[in-house]
């Protein structure tokens, strides 16, 4: 908070809830933006999002949630949340206990957004969770348009992840990517694929320029930083406060991936 962070994700699965809870006692309620989710995969009911959303408030120590999100939610399972769950997060809406209903994609299983394609036309999320970043910007066709055009509020997750932090995974993607046929070897340095990013602007590693790019992105309004690291925290903040990427290399970097939908960063 004192950093200027005012948006804090966290989940029930996460078995994280009570530790934030704890560690935003007597912080400003009003100025904090508090997202949570709540699982569904092993069993859910209208009774159990009741006592799941109690549960969740009792944790935070709070009495209203910003963003309620039905977590990590497969094209298959939709219609039935649609149908059985959903109503009760209006419901709750209504009641005040949240303020906005959320998505998150499962973007492992779901690297073409099928589930948001599905579920978007509804036009019953207020905020999406969705997957992007420089090696996967599916995105940018097939959702930010739809989301734009319904007000819906978008948090990106993975634009780092781990092929954007660890050199290793980074060339694994590539590889990946020009072995399935999405990416022309032509275009890019195998040995060191985002090298001239580096060269061409004035990020300062390539974790820098993967927010920066996230950040800038028409459409995307919260770009999540994962980490345990506090160093690794306060350098993404000041990446997040920086300038976009020169247009150059932004351009450069919407080319050379424009048919990679084959990986996550994962
Ligand atoms: N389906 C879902 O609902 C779902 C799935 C995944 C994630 N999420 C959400 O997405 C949010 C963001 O998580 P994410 O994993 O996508 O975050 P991310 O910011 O894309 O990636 C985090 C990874 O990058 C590393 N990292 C971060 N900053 C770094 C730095 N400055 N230098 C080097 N390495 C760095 C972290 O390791 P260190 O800890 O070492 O920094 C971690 O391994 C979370 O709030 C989570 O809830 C949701």
């Amino acid at each position: 908070m004192e950093a200027g962070v005012n948006f804090i994700d966290t989940a029930e699965a996460y078995h994280t809830e009570a530790l934030v809870g704890k560690a935003l006692a007597g912080m400003k309620r009003d100025q904090l933006v508090i997202s949570t989710k709540k699982s569904y995969r092993k069993e859910i009911s209208p009774a159990l999002v009741r006592s799941g959303v109690e549960t969740s408030l009792q944790q935070l120590q709070t009495d209203y949630i910003d963003i309620y999100n039905l977590h990590g939610v497969a094209a298959a399972d939709y219609p039935m949340l649609r149908d059985e769950i959903l109503p009760v997060f209006a419901q709750l809406r209504t009641e005040g206990k949240i303020r906005f209903i959320g998505v998150s994609e499962m973007f492992g299983e779901d690297k073409a957004h099928q589930m948001l394609l599905d579920s978007l036309p509804d036009d019953l999320w207020d905020v999406a969770m969705i997957g992007f970043n420089i090696l996967n910007q599916t995105a940018r066709q097939q959702i930010f348009p739809q989301t734009m055009a319904q007000n819906v509020a978008v948090q990106i997750m993975f634009a780092v992840r781990r092929a954007l932090s660890q050199p290793e995974k980074l060339v694994a993607a590539v590889q990946e990517l020009i072995s399935v046929g999405q990416l022309d070897p032509a275009e890019i340095d195998l040995a060191n694929p985002l090298g001239f990013v580096l060269e061409e602007s004035d990020a300062s590693s390539i974790v820098d320029a993967a927010y920066r790019f996230c950040r800038y992105e028409p459409g995307v309004h919260v770009v999540l930083s994962g980490t345990g690291d506090l160093a690794h925290l306060q350098a993404n903040i000041a990446s997040l406060c920086r300038p976009p990427l020169p247009e150059g290399v932004v351009q450069k970097l919407r080319h050379i991936f424009r048919n990679a939908s084959a990986v996550t960063g994962q």
